[in-house]
């Protein structure tokens, strides 16, 4: 029988990139609805007092564009984890520039941890997700994978094709009982967005494009990828879902 509480006792999460901005948020979330989570970022002095203040979370401090990094994440979870009904890829950077000024090495860079991160860590856990018995996928996008949007070409490409690696996987993947999405923010307070801002004018006109007339705040990502995990989220897969103030469908204003 469905579980048709809202919340996520019992569940097991693991995120990378859980220790600022959206991933936080969604970290914090998870604990609070009962969740126990794991989470991943470079950064180890954040890692542990993130660790020391809350019961139940884990974590290890690791570059999740190295090769060998879904391996070590796996061996890292906490023993008694034999199972995983939650995995959010969280991690996402960007550099903004001009499609003819980009190097190789930029071009790498972006796509090992926007990209390929995800592709990897996702593989590396699909038999704990399957041992789960119900388990949830939740890719973090942009509304720079649906439509161009000032941040560069190589961002937008990674994102949309976390777009459609959600999807494909989504039919692969529901005999195994597992549910991928993908949530497409625009503009949040992050650190990783104040960066943006520090263009003047820049913040002004991403206001004016928004319909809602607002940048969006970390827990509210946080809140759609937690409905997702839950259990009455049960009937949604393959989606990609934007949180964006309106922003997307506003062609016209
Ligand atoms: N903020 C926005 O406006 C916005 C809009 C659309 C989409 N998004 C997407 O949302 C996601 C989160 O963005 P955010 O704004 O919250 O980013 P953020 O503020 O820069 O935070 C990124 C988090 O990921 C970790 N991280 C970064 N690179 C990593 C790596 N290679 N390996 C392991 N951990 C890594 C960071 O910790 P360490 O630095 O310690 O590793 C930090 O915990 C990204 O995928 C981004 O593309 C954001």
């Amino acid at each position: 029988m469905m579980n048709d509480n809202w919340d996520l006792k019992g569940k097991k999460a693991l995120v990378t990139g859980g220790t600022k901005g959206i991933g936080l948020a969604i970290c914090q979330m998870f604990l609070e609805k009962g969740a126990e989570v794991f989470m991943v970022s470079r950064t180890l002095t954040d890692l542990e007092s993130l660790i020391k203040k809350h019961n139940n979370l884990y974590g290890i401090s690791i570059d999740v564009s190295q090769k060998d990094a879904p391996e070590k994440i796996i061996k890292a979870l906490p023993s008694h984890w034999q199972s995983l009904e939650i995995l959010v890829n969280n991690v996402g950077t960007n550099i903004r520039k001009a499609t003819l000024d980009y190097s190789e090495e930029e071009y790498d860079f972006l796509m090992q941890t926007n990209l390929a991160s995800c592709f990897r860590l996702t593989k590396e856990c699909h038999s704990l997700l399957k041992s789960s018995g119900g388990a949830s996928v939740v890719n973090i996008s942009s509304v720079a994978g649906i439509n161009h949007i000032k941040t560069g070409s190589i961002y937008g490409m990674t994102k949309a094709a976390i777009n459609q690696f959600s999807k494909n996987l989504a039919v692969e993947w529901a005999k195994d009982n597992i549910r991928v999405n993908a949530v497409a923010p625009w503009y949040i307070n992050t650190p990783l967005a104040q960066t943006a801002f520090k263009k003047r004018g820049y913040l002004d006109a991403v206001l004016e494009r928004t319909p809602l007339g607002r940048i969006g705040e970390p827990k509210e990502i946080a809140a759609l990828v937690t409905f997702l995990c839950m259990d009455v989220a049960g009937f949604i897969t393959g989606q990609c879902i934007a949180a964006d103030g309106g922003f997307s469908v506003n062609s016209f204003n």
